[in-house]
């Protein structure tokens, strides 16, 4: 039998965790030939919710899960970790501002970019999920230096799953007939869902769409879904959120499929006028266990203007956690 697969988790018993480990446990984060074992990270209150969680894992005889170990240390946590998920943050409440907010956050992910930088497996790789997060994940990666940079990424594959979504629903097709769609920039209101690279069952999809139904319907209805979510569950996405998370990390993990690409943020090398080490959204091709940045994409002004502007925003959160003191 192969060695498993060491995969922490961390606000393992919240929403999205709940959502996540049960399908980890399947067998789809790695695929069906690879057992894993699970490293569940939470705050000490937590812990015992944690266990509940753990209980109905054991109660669901995952043939592929070979333990399950809860850790409120993220020191221990992350110790010999292959694959992390760093699902817990600190979320902006009524009142808070930015510094607040990014100074929280910088209490978690630095300690935990630590923890990596420590004791996770030289193959580690991480998905930060917990907003803000892209910076978040900066946060982390720039206090594990000894961890390759290109190791840390931040989740805008649910953007990406929205976007195909909302396209498919649009021109009747199944979402499997659209290829080459592209998230850019943040995690954030401000992300660029770019249709102009997209193929439609092997045609441009850009010719049969309109600028205006992209500018006032498709980029606000992806970047505003969070928000609709929140109104109509009364909870935010979790399940696709889950969802989201399970295919980057196989995705990462296993490849794109030919003719087509995902979408990840991850630390720029430059590429597209994106500042270098910003964690930033590209459309990336990925084989063997690595990415890399599809080159040569003209972007037109419509493009270009949102890109640069979910760019600006990064660079201004990298300018705060700076001044915080946090990277
Ligand atoms: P939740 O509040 O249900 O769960 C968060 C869990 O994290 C809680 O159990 C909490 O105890 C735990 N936690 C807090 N600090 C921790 C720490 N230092 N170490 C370990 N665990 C810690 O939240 P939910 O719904 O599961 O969402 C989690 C995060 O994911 C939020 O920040 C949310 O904004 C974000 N999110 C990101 C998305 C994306 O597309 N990138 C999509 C949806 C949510």
């Amino acid at each position: 039998a192969r060695t498993p697969v060491n995969v922490t988790v961390t606000g393992a018993a919240g929403q999205i965790g709940y959502a996540l480990l049960f399908r980890i446990a399947s067998g789809q984060l790695l695929g069906p030939d690879t057992p894993v074992k699970l490293r569940l990270l939470e705050i000490p209150q937590a812990v015992k919710a944690a266990e509940g969680t753990a209980m109905e894992l054991a109660d669901a005889a995952f043939p592929l899960l070979s333990g399950v170990d809860i850790f409120d240390d993220p020191t221990k946590a992350f110790a010999g970790a292959n694959v992390a998920l760093l699902v817990g943050a600190r979320p902006r409440t009524a009142g808070m501002e930015r510094g607040d907010l990014l100074q929280a956050n910088g209490g978690i992910f630095k300690p935990q970019g630590a923890a990596i930088n420590a004791g996770a497996a030289d193959d580690i790789k991480v998905l930060v999920v917990g907003n803000p997060a892209n910076t978040n994940a900066l946060i982390a990666q720039t206090n594990a230096p000894d961890v390759p940079a290109e190791r840390f990424t931040a989740m805008t594959r649910l953007d990406h799953n929205r976007a195909l979504s909302q396209l498919s629903a649009k021109l009747g097709v199944g979402v499997a007939d659209i290829k080459k769609l592209t998230i850019w920039g943040n995690h954030s209101a401000t992300q660029y869902p770019d249709v102009f690279h997209a193929e439609v069952a092997g045609k441009p999809a850009a010719d049969q769409v309109d600028e205006k139904w992209l500018a006032d319907e498709f980029i606000p209805t992806v970047a505003k879904r969070g928000a609709a979510i929140i109104a109509a569950r009364g909870a935010s996405s979790a399940a696709s959120a889950a969802s989201a998370a399970i295919d980057h990390v196989y995705t990462w993990v296993n490849g794109t499929a030919a003719g087509d690409w995902t979408s990840m943020a991850i630390p720029s090398d430059g590429s597209y006028g994106v500042p270098a080490g910003l964690i930033s959204s590209f459309p990336v091709v990925t084989k063997d266990g690595a990415y890399e940045i599809v080159q040569g994409l003209e972007l037109n002004e419509f493009s270009r203007t949102r890109i640069d502007a979910s760019v600006a925003e990064l660079a201004e959160e990298r300018d705060a956690i700076r001044s915080l003191g946090l990277v």
